[in-house]
């Protein structure tokens, strides 16, 4: 599968976190079911690589990738567990080196040109533009482009369902990132029927 085209299709990559692996099947059902068949489940908890197995196995055609890894040990549990890609929150060049050599899609986390600079060295040509609103948002993704011709973006970090419209219409931005529909606080209440909601919601949003 071609995962950039997928996450452009889909056009939205909602970032979780995960406290308890016991939830990770009813968030991807929820996802899944909401329209979004798509999660990066972030490496800042234990529950992580259980998690990304969980999915993996209960939903095979779910895009499932981690996000927040900081180690090659850690890209490597998540890809054994059966994450199709990864994102880092910064550039690491040894986690970027380790997935260029296993030929797996990578979104390293970028916020300047000389960042950028660096995945030029790989040939990659996405990058998760992080934090996004905090660091200009599409003012800077559209000053970047300028030096950056042949670079698109995943934009992530306060992006909602005020902002991702004005975001998605920008042709370097392949799809955005964010947590606004699987909001901890209703992971933590086991609030999935609101989670499918609000996926349905982002869903029908970016499609309208
Ligand atoms: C991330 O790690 O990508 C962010 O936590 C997502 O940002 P948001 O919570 O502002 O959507």
């Amino acid at each position: 599968m071609d995962v950039n085209k997928k996450i452009e299709e889909l056009k939205i990559v909602p970032v979780v976190v995960l406290q308890d692996k016991k939830d990770a099947r009813p968030l991807a059902e929820a996802l899944t079911e909401g329209g979004l068949p798509v999660a990066e489940v972030t490496f800042r908890t234990e529950a992580a690589e259980a998690s990304i197995r969980a999915i993996a196995e209960s939903f095979p055609d779910m895009l499932v990738g981690a996000g927040t890894v900081t180690s090659t040990e850690q890209a490597e549990r998540a890809m054994e567990a059966g994450a199709r890609f990864l994102v880092t929150a910064g550039f690491n060049r040894s986690v970027t080196e380790y997935a260029v050599q296993h030929e797996i899609p990578i979104f390293p986390g970028v916020c300047t040109p000389s960042e950028l600079m660096l995945l030029l060295e790989y040939n990659l040509t996405v990058a998760k533009f992080f934090p996004a609103e905090q660091y200009g948002g599409l003012k800077t993704i559209k000053a970047l482009s300028g030096p950056f011709p042949n670079m698109r973006f995943m934009p992530t970090g306060g992006i909602n369902a005020g902002n991702i419209r004005e975001y998605l219409a920008n042709p370097k931005v392949i799809a955005c990132g964010g947590s606004w529909m699987v909001k901890d606080t209703l992971i933590k209440e086991g609030n999935f029927s609101e989670i499918r909601r609000l996926t349905e919601e982002a869903v029908n949003l970016v499609n309208g």
